[in-house]
């Protein structure tokens, strides 16, 4: 089960955290993988993991609100490997602001890059999977998309207009055999969070709403991306898997 030999796949901000984990593993089910992250990234390490595989791994320096820089990563990929089969539009950024302190550029940012510009990588890459019968989208939305947290506005509503545009795009794509989903993660410490949950407040806040009182681990939405982007999961579409441990039920 679960196995992407042959496959290709595309994954923004796949140079840490969330997007690096899912990188390496769906190279090891047998992907190869284009990471696609900021110029000044690091890549060395998503890439060592998966060339360890015997996958072979493309690095993509884009700014995924680059119109130009898009187009020119995902021509070369898609040249690279024949087209992108699997897409993970996984870069996003949080910069926290209770409402009476948001400012328009927060706002701006925060829209670009986890709602624009995903929406846009997924619209040029869908015409390929589309011309095959075969493609899998999969956004990393938040459990913040599913309900608020106090001091986040802008992020829960930008991850919220993500739930909404996988359940649109996964209508209109799902006659070409492509499937839209998106994951929605509980905490998990990366680069994104760690400062945050060094404070003590707000840690406890967060392990006390999650019922098992840990945190979740990047491999846990590893394991998620792998199954929407298999072919088992061909009949799961327009969803937003909540990877939260129980935090969104209560
Ligand atoms: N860590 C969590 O608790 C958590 C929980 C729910 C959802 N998420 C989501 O998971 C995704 C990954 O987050 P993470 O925790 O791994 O954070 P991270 O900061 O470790 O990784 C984000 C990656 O995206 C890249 N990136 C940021 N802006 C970019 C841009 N403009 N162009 C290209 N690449 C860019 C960064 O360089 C980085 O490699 C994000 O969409 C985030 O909102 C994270």
């Amino acid at each position: 089960m679960f196995d992407l030999t042959g496959k290709s796949a595309f994954v923004t901000g796949g140079a840490s955290g969330i997007g690096q984990a899912i990188a390496v593993a769906l190279a090891k089910q047998g992907a190869d993988v284009a990471i696609a992250d900021l110029p000044n990234a690091s890549f060395e390490e998503t890439t060592s993991r998966i060339i360890q595989l015997d996958r072979k791994c493309l690095n993509v320096k884009m700014d995924v609100r680059d119109k130009e820089q898009r187009e020119e990563g995902i021509s070369y990929v898609e040249k690279e490997f024949s087209g992108i089969d699997i897409l993970v539009n996984n870069a996003g950024i949080n910069r926290p602001a209770p409402g009476l302190e948001v400012t328009e550029e927060n706002w701006d940012m925060t829209y670009e890059i986890n709602v624009k510009a995903g929406f846009f990588i997924a619209q040029r890459v869908a015409p390929g999977m589309i011309k095959k019968g075969w493609g899998r989208v999969i956004f990393i939305s938040s459990q913040s998309g599913l309900v608020g947290i106090p001091g986040q506005p802008v992020y829960c509503s930008a991850k919220g207009a993500v739930v909404q545009l996988v359940r649109t795009l996964g209508l209109e794509w799902a006659k070409f055999g492509v499937t839209v989903n998106s994951i929605a993660p509980t905490f998990i410490r990366t680069k994104l969070t760690e400062k945050r949950l060094e404070e003590k407040e707000f840690r406890d806040f967060v392990l006390g709403k999650i019922p098992s009182g840990k945190l979740a681990e990047v491999e846990d939405v590893a394991n998620a991306a792998v199954f929407l982007a298999s072919n088992e999961s061909g009949m799961v579409n327009c969803h937003t898997l909540r990877v939260d441990g129980g935090w969104t039920a209560w």
